[in-house]
């Protein structure tokens, strides 16, 4: 990866005294596929908006290839594609003749707009379907023709906000080949989601925000890592007496790893639990202390979100659905 194609410093979102985003800084690599992870209402869409000049920031300074996002909105405009919400989409036209219109608006010639939406249907794999009228096509086929359509003029960076959102997991998967797909062909992406298995799917860099500000920024690895490694679950029958065995088994384990004792069970992390397994076995059997039940378990980002936001970002979806979501009480 190259040097930063997005530099984003102390921006600052305010609307009125409550503030949307709270001061963050961060910077995408040319190339990178970026996600920024968070739960509703963190400051995901406000800060995408605000990079993409749809949104003008309270304070703060916004750098897009090498453009200020105040002083070359316009030039910022032509470096991106920025995939909406709302899908705008000719139903009484083809997949082809939308992207190819598309095109021309875009200031190709007729026929580099034929060549280019021959291209991309193929990436996002509407190929098969690209001469049927649009409205004849499912929800995830006219994300994916969305999708090609923002790359007609071949951005170096796309924004997608949530792009998969309301997508049946077959429709999902399809279109994280097709992101995927337009990464390798040199497109930085910055993606907002709030699913976590997508953001490790996908992202090879993070940032998680929460109410505003960036909790932590890192690849999925480094995250996950940064839990202690994998997570070894050992449970006992009720009459082994596990104050001996924890205290054996923590000799075996690196200084920094944690170790807890509750309802008969022994949970550890180590760095690379299936190493140390045979020794753990070995151990425990000395002792006369089998395991009834063990398992060796890699952390998830939402572990590791749960860690640092101290909530899951599930409950948050609850919270909406509930209606305690004060953005969703405010429209009431
Ligand atoms: N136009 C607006 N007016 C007032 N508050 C807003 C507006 N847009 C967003 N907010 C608030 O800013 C915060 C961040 O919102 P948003 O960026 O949409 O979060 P996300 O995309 O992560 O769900 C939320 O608390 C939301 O209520
Ligand atoms: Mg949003």
């Amino acid at each position: 990866m190259s040097a930063p194609i997005i530099g984003v410093e102390h921006l600052v979102k305010r609307y009125g005294s409550a503030s949307a985003v709270e001061d963050i800084s961060f910077t995408v690599a040319g190339g990178d596929f970026f996600g920024f992870l968070g739960p509703n209402g963190a400051g995901k869409t406000t800060t995408m908006r605000i990079l993409a000049t749809l949104l003008r920031p309270t304070s703060g300074s916004v750098r897009v290839a090498g453009f200020d996002i105040e002083r070359r909105p316009q030039d910022v405009r032509r470096t991106i594609g920025f995939a909406m919400q709302e899908i705008s989409l000719d139903n009484l036209a083809s997949g082809y003749e939308n992207l190819q219109l598309l095109g021309v608006l875009y200031g190709l010639s007729p026929r580099q707009a034929r060549a280019r939406a021959g291209e991309l249907l193929e990436l996002v794999g509407l190929s098969q379907v690209a001469h049927r009228w649009v409205n004849q096509y499912s929800g995830g086929m006219r994300r994916r023709l969305d999708l090609a359509g923002t790359l007609m003029h071949r951005p170096r960076i796309l924004f997608l906000d949530e792009p998969t959102q309301g997508l049946d997991p077959r429709a999902r998967r399809t279109l994280w080949d097709a992101l995927r797909e337009f990464n390798r062909e040199g497109t930085t992406i910055f993606l907002t989601t709030h699913y976590m298995e997508e953001a490790d799917a996908l992202c090879r860099t993070l940032a998680i925000i929460d109410h505003g500000q960036i909790v932590r920024q890192g690849t999925p690895a480094d995250l996950k890592a940064g839990l202690g490694g994998d997570l070894v679950t050992l449970q006992f029958a009720p009459e082994t007496g596990l104050e001996k065995v924890s205290g054996s088994i923590r000799e075996l384990l690196e200084p920094e790893a944690a170790l807890s004792v509750q309802d008969h069970q022994i949970r550890l992390t180590h760095s690379r639990a299936g190493a140390m397994l045979p020794r753990l076995i070995q151990r425990l059997s000395d002792l006369g202390a089998a395991p009834v039940a063990l398992s060796i378990a890699q952390p998830t980002l939402e572990d590791v979100f749960v860690r640092l936001v101290g909530r899951s970002i599930l409950e948050d979806d609850t919270a909406l659905v509930t209606g305690r979501d004060p953005f969703v009480e405010g429209w009431r």
